[in-house]
C-alpha cells in the first residue's frame, strides 16, 4: 500500500527519533534530509560542498538543490514514505505535492526551552545517525552507539546559538506549512511533551488511524458539516482525523 507521512515540527522536536520508531513497526522507509546533507558532507561530495555552509550557520539549504535531491529518492520509493525534515518551506512542499499526495503531516509541537535543552544535549552517531541525550536517552556505554559502536559525536549545529539561528528559521520558513497541511485537511499536531514511549502512543495512534483506508467508510458523523476547511472528500476514510476537533490536536 502506498502511503506518505511528513513529520513537521521545529529542530529538536524528536521527528528523528519518533521516525525512527515508526519506521521499525510500520516498515516505512525513512527519508531524512538531514541525515542524507551531513552524510554528503562528510564524504566531501558535490552535495556536501554546496549544503556545508548553510548548515553550519543553521540556515536553509537552498531550494532547488533539496529539491532536486529529494524527486530521486522519492521516485526510488514506491510504497510507505516518511519524509522528516522535508518539505521545510512552501517551496519544497508544492514541489512534493506534484509528485505525490502526502496522507499524513504530523507536526510534533514542543517550546522554546525544551528544544534548546534536548538540542544541546543530543549526541549523534556519524555512521549509523542512531540519535542519544546526555540525560534522558543515554547510550549503554558513555560516548559509543549502542547499534553499530561507533563514537558519538556533537553536532556542530547543536550548540546553543546556532540553535537559536535555526529555531528563527524554522518559525520564518518553515512554520506557515502548519496552515499550509491544515488547509489540506491532512494535519495532525501532537504535542510533543513527556517521554519519548508516551509521546510515540500518540504518534502510532495517528498512524494507525490513515491505515484504516481502504477499510469500510464509517458512518458520517455530524462535525463533518462544521469543518469547513477540510474538503468533504477526505471525510470517509480518516473519520477520527479530520472530523473531530479532539483528535486533531493530540494533547
Ligand atoms: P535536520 O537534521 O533535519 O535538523 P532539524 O530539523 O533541525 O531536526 P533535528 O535533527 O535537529 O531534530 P529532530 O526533530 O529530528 O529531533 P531528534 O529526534 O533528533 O537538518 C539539519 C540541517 O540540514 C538544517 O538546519 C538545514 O541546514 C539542512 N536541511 C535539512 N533539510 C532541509 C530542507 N528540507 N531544506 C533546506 N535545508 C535542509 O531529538 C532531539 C534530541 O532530543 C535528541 O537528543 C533526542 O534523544 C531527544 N529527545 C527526543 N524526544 C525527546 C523527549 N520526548 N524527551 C526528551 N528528549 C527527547
Amino acid at each position: 500500500m502506498k502511503s506518505t507521512i511528513v513529520l513537521l515540527g521545529p529542530p529538536g522536536s524528536g521527528k528523528g527519533t519518533q521516525g525512527e520508531k515508526l519506521s521499525d513497526e510500520f516498515g516505512y522507509v525513512r527519508l531524512s534530509t538531514g541525515d542524507m546533507l551531513r552524510e554528503a558532507v562528510r564524504n566531501g561530495t558535490e552535495l556536501g560542498k554546496k549544503a556545508k555552509s548553510y548548515m553550519d550557520a543553521g540556515g536553509l539549504v537552498p531550494n532547488d538543490i533539496i529539491i532536486g535531491l529529494m524527486k530521486e529518492k522519492i521516485a526510488a520509493c514506491n510504497g510507505k514514505v516518511l519524509l522528516d525534515g522535508f518539505p521545510r518551506t512552501v517551496e519544497q512542499a508544492d514541489a512534493l505535492a506534484e509528485q505525490l499526495d502526502v496522507d499524513l503531516a504530523l507536526n510534533l509541537d514542543v517550546a522554546d526551552e525544551e528544544l534548546i535543552s534536548r538540542l544541546t544535549n543530543r549526541r549523534s552517531c556519524p555512521d549509523c545517525n542512531a540519535v542519544y541525550h546526555l540525560v534522558t536517552k543515554k547510550p549503554k556505554k558513555d560516548g559509543v552507539c549502542d547499534k553499530c559502536g561507533a563514537q558519538l559525536y556533537q553536532r556542530d549545529d547543536d550548540k546553543e546559538a546556532t540553535v537559536k539561528n535555526r529555531l528563527e528559521v524554522y518559525r520564518k520558513n518553515t512554520m506557515p506549512l502548519i496552515d499550509y497541511y491544515q488547509k489540506k485537511g491532512t494535519l495532525v499536531t501532537i504535542m510533543g511533551v513527556g517521554s519519548i514511549d508516551e509521546i510515540y502512543e500518540k504518534v502510532r495512534k495517528a498512524v494507525q488511524r490513515i491505515s484504516m483506508r481502504g477499510g469500510p467508510p464509517p458512518r458520517p458523523l455530524p462535525l463533518c458539516q462544521t469543518s469547513r476547511s477540510i474538503p468533504s472528500t477526505r471525510c470517509w476514510p480518516y473519520p477520527n482525523l479530520y472530523l473531530s476537533p479532539l483528535f486533531r490536536v493530540i494533547q
